[in-house]
């Protein structure tokens, strides 16, 4: 899966009278982790959408290495097969009767040889670690499990771009762990990851950067720069990360304090303790994740 751009640039979206997009740009970094985040309401599942190809802007254009997206039935055929959207809600999205069924669906569509098929199933079953679900009939599952091989079926197409739409949303804590190792999975697979979220804490500790919807339009920065400016937090119905509002009341430089265990090195090294390498260290998810966290 090779790196592709893709950007909005200038997109507008109307429902009716009401603009949920306002001229909002967006260049999402190659193969890295992007959290689009914005309160209920504020245009993250319209912008994924619009970005998907499934939502076609009034004003403005989403860009693949700086092409328009082409609506015709072919333009939106190659789009899908560069961007996949898993939507919020995976009953949305599944409806074969199994798992192997519902993730082959798409490569089927496209002609593949079932040798093909079978592989590129069987790799995203791996990916999500869903293999022993594969004969397993959709309606028996739970609610994580049904997402996971709803992101199975997007991943099954070999996009450049995965967009997931709350992805942790309605999952346990060790759901939400699942969820990241996935998603870890997929970026060391080369594919870009974007979610949308409300939660600040989360973005905080896992995107390499953030783009923050407010009015319509997108601020995209480092996720420290952006979730530390008070201002911006609020006019996106948002709040700043928890360990953000302790480093400031600890009064300690907050810009590179991204969870838990670096805002205790923080703490220590401020302190004039040393701090150890590997609470340092656990500010990388991978790391955090081995260290559950
Ligand atoms: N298909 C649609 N038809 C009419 N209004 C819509 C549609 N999709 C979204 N909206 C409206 O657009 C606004 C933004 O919605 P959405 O993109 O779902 O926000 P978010 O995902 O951030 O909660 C909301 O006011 C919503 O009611
Ligand atoms: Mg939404």
């Amino acid at each position: 899966m090779s790196h592709r751009q893709l950007a909005a640039a200038g997109v507008t979206v109307s429902f009716g009278r009401r603009e949920v997009l306002r001229g909002a740009d967006l260049i999402i970094p190659r193969g890295q982790r992007l959290a689009l985040l914005g309160g209920n309401g504020s245009g993250k599942t319209t912008l994924l959408r619009t970005l998907a190809g499934s939502v076609r802007p009034s004003a403005g254009r989403v860009l693949v290495d700086g092409v328009g997206v082409d609506y015709g039935r072919t333009g939106l055929r190659n789009h899908r097969q560069v961007v996949q959207l898993v939507a919020q809600n995976p009953d949305d999205q599944l409806f074969a009767a199994d798992v192997f069924r519902d993730v082959s669906f798409g490569p089927l569509n496209l002609g593949l040889s079932e040798p093909e098929v079978r592989r590129r199933v069987a790799d995203a079953l791996a990916v999500l670690s869903i293999e022993d679900l594969a004969e397993r009939p959709i309606h028996e599952l739970s609610h994580g499990q049904r997402k996971r091989v709803a992101i199975a079926g997007a991943l099954a197409m070999q996009p450049c771009l995965m967009l997931l739409d709350e992805p942790a949303a309605g999952l346990d804590p060790q759901g939400v762990d699942e969820m990241v190792a996935a998603l870890e999975r997929l970026l060391q697979a080369h594919t870009t990851v974007v979610i949308s979220t409300h939660d600040v804490d989360f973005a905080l500790w896992w995107a390499d950067s953030v783009a923050v919807l407010v009015e319509g339009r997108v601020r995209h920065g480092q996720p420290g720069d952006l979730l530390s400016d008070a201002e911006l937090v609020a006019a996106a119905r948002l709040r700043q990360p928890l360990v953000l509002q302790a480093a400031g009341a600890l009064g300690l430089e907050a810009r590179h304090v991204r969870d838990v265990s670096g805002l205790v090195a923080a703490v220590r090294a401020g302190r004039g303790l040393d701090a150890p390498a590997t609470e340092l260290r656990n500010n990388e998810p991978t790391a955090l994740l081995r260290t559950g966290r």
